[in-house]
């Protein structure tokens, strides 16, 4: 296997709750990532998905440096990013890039995309110095499958799609070996997210990039991605290649999200079980003891409120060659065949009627 370019250990950030105008008390926190664990390999895909709400953003925002993490550590190339100094920040920065979910209000309106594409050269000058911008900014959009003679034109000028392209030519700008994408086709037509799926992993071959894609589509997710990890209220509960996942989950959470996935054959759809979730999802700043999931699952025994269920293969599965052999943060790990094999699904994720309630992406 490829070398980690990226170390997650034990990734924690809360936000404190306060009361108070004038003296503020914290009473509480929000546990939006609550130990979060991964590596990502080289020139891999990780795929992360999950309900709204479970922490993918904010794990998202602290791979970048947008936020600081509470404690754990984030390792790039065995270097912890989460306690570098400002200065030595700014060069490893420049490889960790991140592409966001809505292309239309992540660039600014204001800034032609000549402007939008070349601000992270202000930055770091050493990659473009002032005279070769233009040019570089026109490959960038050469790269992307843009016009390189629209670079004078405002974002308002372009579609959904093409303005993803434009802030993907931005994530590219600094040449960056890790991207980490958070729903970068959730707010684009179906026919366009395709197109843009396309262009990241063509882009991935071409310039040998790690990606980190986050999404609420399981399918796109299986299409895109080399391993998964399924993430529940701050943290992940099972984690393993997308045969490992799809094919072969062991963690109830994950079984009833894929039985929500819809199934376009009308024979699959009738021979398929779907696992209705009762209960909401509980609060991230009043997480279930033991085992998070333990309220709405439909297997939680005493057992699952005394321990924390570690992310490790089951007891069950570790002297067998089963692709059920795979992290799995479940007391009572077994494997359900959910889903038809692959090709047999398309379309999106959570109608909504039944099964598990995906996020709308909004973030
Ligand atoms: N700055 C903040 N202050 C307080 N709580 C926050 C803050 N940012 C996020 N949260 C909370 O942390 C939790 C995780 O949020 P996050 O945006 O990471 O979820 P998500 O998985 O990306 O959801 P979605 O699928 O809707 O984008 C949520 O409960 C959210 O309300
Ligand atoms: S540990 Fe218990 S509550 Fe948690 S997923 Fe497994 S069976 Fe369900
Ligand atoms: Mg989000």
């Amino acid at each position: 296997m490829a070398e980690a370019i990226l170390q997650v250990r034990d990734l924690y950030k809360h936000y404190p709750l306060t009361r108070g105008v004038l003296f503020k008390k914290q009473v509480g926190a929000v546990r939006a990532v609550d130990g979060v664990d991964f590596d990502l390999h080289e020139g891999e895909t990780l795929g992360i998905v999950g309900e709204s709400g479970c922490g993918k953003s904010t794990v998202a925002k602290m791979l970048v440096n947008l936020e600081r993490p509470t404690s754990g550590s984030i390792l790039y190339k065995g270097e912890d990013i989460t306690t570098l100094s400002q200065r030595a920040l700014r060069s490893v920065r420049r490889n960790i890039q991140m592409v966001f979910q809505d292309p239309y209000t992540s660039l600014n309106p204001r800034m032609t995309v000549g402007d939008i594409i070349g601000e992270p050269f202000d930055i770091h000058p050493e990659v473009a110095p002032k005279g070769d911008r233009r040019r570089k900014v026109q490959e960038l959009l050469d790269v992307v499958g843009l016009n390189p003679e629209y670079v004078n034109r405002y974002p308002h000028q372009f579609s959904g799609g093409q303005r993803q392209r434009i802030g993907i030519a931005r994530g590219l700008a600094l040449k960056p070996e890790v991207i980490v994408a958070d729903e970068p086709v959730s707010a684009l037509d179906v026919s366009v997210q395709a197109q843009v799926v396309n262009l990241l992993e063509q882009l991935q071959n071409e310039f040998k990039l790690s990606y980190v894609f986050i999404a609420h589509d399981l399918s796109i997710v299986r299409h895109i991605s080399d391993r998964v990890g399924v993430m529940y209220l701050g943290r992940i509960v099972e984690i393993g290649t997308g045969t490992q996942i799809y094919d072969h989950p062991t963690h109830p959470y994950t079984q009833a999200l894929l039985s929500a996935v819809p199934v376009p054959d009308p024979e699959a759809r009738e021979h398929r079980e779907r696992i209705i979730l009762t209960g909401d999802v509980p609060s991230p700043a009043n997480i279930p003891s033991g085992c998070r999931f333990r309220t709405r699952c439909w297997k939680a025994q005493e057992r699952c409120e005394l321990e924390v269920p570690e992310l490790a293969v089951p007891a069950v599965f570790r002297l067998t060659d089963s692709p059920a052999k795979h992290d799995s943060a479940c007391h009572f790990a077994e494997e359900k065949h959910v889903v038809p094999a692959e090709g047999e699904t398309e379309g999106e994720t959570g109608d909504g009627t039944e099964g598990g309630t995906w996020g709308g992406g909004g973030t």
